[in-house]
């Protein structure tokens, strides 16, 4: 390793002895913001990203692994809801995904070939404690190689403890994350995972988007475990922000100079008319039960009074035991933000909806335990091949949003940790795609990124998701939000037009200038 890459690598450690700002103990309320819809200096020519600016890519384990079942792994609650009928499209699975516990020696010369400066992996906790209780050194050495490879590639290893693959056994025994010993056993696998690989790995992100764990996977029913409670979901998601502040709590007593997070999913919930307060009360809903519900116990201190209400009929409040939220506000360094669009929403029905779910035929419900009567309607913008509006002035005010009201105040740095979309690629003859679709998503995306730094936000990094095609969860291998093409047949990767250019990107830290298209508003802002 050089110097440089040695100084590069280490510059993502924080300063043990700086002070901690403690979380002030009070929520929230809702305040709507207008979308923006005036085109920025940023929208058109070269945009130049602050000096440090981390530039990288995400994968998550169950989405591009593989080997399910090789060296002592056993089921996750994915290896079993995928089996579930209709649960996934074609009733796909990752047994195989991308393959890369075999092949992340080449992934990683990948990663370096295109310039890409940070790889964001998760470990899987059914591979490390495959039954739940037992280590399997097995499973902890493929971390450790990966990790080795990643240093030695001059790559930050920028590692999540959890992207929703629970070990079933504690799903089968123990009640999953309606259980609260569940919490308990996820810090003492982060202290595990700690132990193997913590002299090389500085940057520690909990959990990914407990939103999708919590109330898709057990008041949904969208995604693994497949339940459909709203009390299930709630407890659920207690017990994960839970999770994430035991783990915190343990992760920084052995290591005071890690850089500790947490991924949360956002939406900028915007009321259809915001003159209406049927209209702004939906939105309120949709902003609580998604964002507040975790963003507030875990970067203010306390759950928001208008949640709490929303869903007293569901036993919320009888998790929350004293001491909880002291545990969950524990400091962290980064907030790691994943977004992928907003909605317009409305307490009556749209005339045509837009379902960005997939067309399983498992039946589902309502993931939003207060969204009864919150509806979201099309506004005309851009669409992905998933039907997810294309709206980058909505990650702007977002960006803001969390700034000034979350993580400025306590000094937490910001981290675009997921941000790309879906297109329904097509191969050229060569094997190359030509994804212009998706090179313009990232590229207005990031002029978004950067207007919200012109204006205030400590945003220090952005990582595309995905550095491959992968598993997306209940569409199966349906959806490709890859940089690099994956032929699931041979497993062959192929790098799209979008990840060269986002390797340009990276190599440069500068957005370059793009010619002019003609329908360039519509995809730089939404319309008035
Ligand atoms: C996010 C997930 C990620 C991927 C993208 C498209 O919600 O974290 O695994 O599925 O969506």
């Amino acid at each position: 390793m050089t110097q440089t890459t040695d100084s590069f690598l280490r510059s993502f450690r924080t300063d043990p002895t700086a002070p901690r700002v403690p979380a002030p103990g009070t929520a929230l309320p809702f305040t709507p913001s207008a979308p923006r819809t005036a085109t920025t200096a940023n929208a058109t020519g070269t945009v130049r990203f602050p000096e440090g600016f981390l530039w990288g890519a995400a994968t998550a384990a169950y989405q591009v692994e593989g080997a399910a079942h090789e060296d002592g792994r056993e089921d996750s609650v994915w290896d079993v809801f995928a089996k579930l009928p209709g649960a996934v499209l074609n009733q796909e699975d990752g047994e195989v995904a991308c393959d890369q516990y075999h092949r992340y020696p080449a992934d990683v010369a990948l990663m370096k070939d295109l310039g890409i400066k940070a790889y964001r992996f998760s470990t899987s906790w059914s591979r490390v404690v495959p039954g739940g209780r037992e280590v399997n050194p097995a499973g902890l050495a493929y971390y450790d190689r990966l990790v080795d490879e990643l240093l030695g590639a001059g790559i930050l290893p920028w590692l999540t403890l959890y992207h929703w693959d629970l070990p079933q056994a504690i799903e089968a025994e123990s009640n999953g994350w309606v259980n609260r010993d569940t919490a308990y056993r996820f810090r003492d696998y982060a202290v595990t995972m700690h132990e193997a690989i913590g002299d090389r790995v500085d940057v520690w992100t909990t959990l990914n988007e407990p939103w999708c764990a919590a109330f898709l996977g057990y008041t949904g029913g969208q995604h693994a475990p497949g339940r459909q409670s709203r009390e299930d979901g709630l407890a659920a998601a207690h017990h994960l922000s839970l999770a994430h502040g035991l783990a915190v709590q343990a992760l920084r007593e052995r290591a005071p100079e890690a850089n500790l997070g947490i991924t949360l999913n956002f939406e900028v919930e915007d009321p259809l008319d915001p003159d209406d307060p049927a209209d702004v009360d939906a939105a309120r809903r949709l902003d609580g039960g998604f964002t507040r519900i975790f963003a507030d116990p875990i970067l203010r201190g306390a759950y928001p009074a208008d949640v709490l209400e929303d869903v007293r009929e569901y036993g919320l409040e009888q998790h929350i035991k004293d001491g909880d939220l002291e545990i969950i506000s524990t400091p962290i360094d980064s907030l790691g933000v994943n977004y992928y669009h907003g909605n317009a929403v409305s307490a009556r029905p749209p005339e045509r909806s837009l379902d960005g779910g997939a067309p399983v035929s498992r039946p589902s419900s309502n993931p939003f335990p207060a969204g009864d009567g919150a509806y979201t309607h099309p506004r005309g913008l851009p669409v992905t091949d998933q039907n997810w509006e294309v709206q980058p002035e909505g990650l702007t005010r977002l960006l803001l949003r969390l700034q000034q009201d979350y993580t400025g105040p306590r000094g937490i740095a910001l981290y675009v940790t997921e941000n790309g979309s879906a297109y329904d690629d097509v191969p050229g003859p060569d094997g190359c795609v030509d994804d212009q679709n998706r090179l313009e998503f990232i590229d207005v995306h990031l002029r978004a990124v950067r207007d919200a730094i012109d204006e205030g936000a400590d945003v220090r990094g952005y990582f595309g998701w995905s550095l491959l095609d992968n598993y997306e969860w209940a569409w199966g291998y349906g959806k490709r939000f890859g940089l690099v093409r994956v032929d699931y047949e041979t497993q062959e990767r192929t790098v799209k037009a979008s990840g060269r250019w986002y390797g340009q990107v990276a190599r440069a830290n500068a957005v370059p200038d793009r010619p002019a298209r003609p329908d360039d508003d519509s995809k730089a802002v939404p319309q008035a």
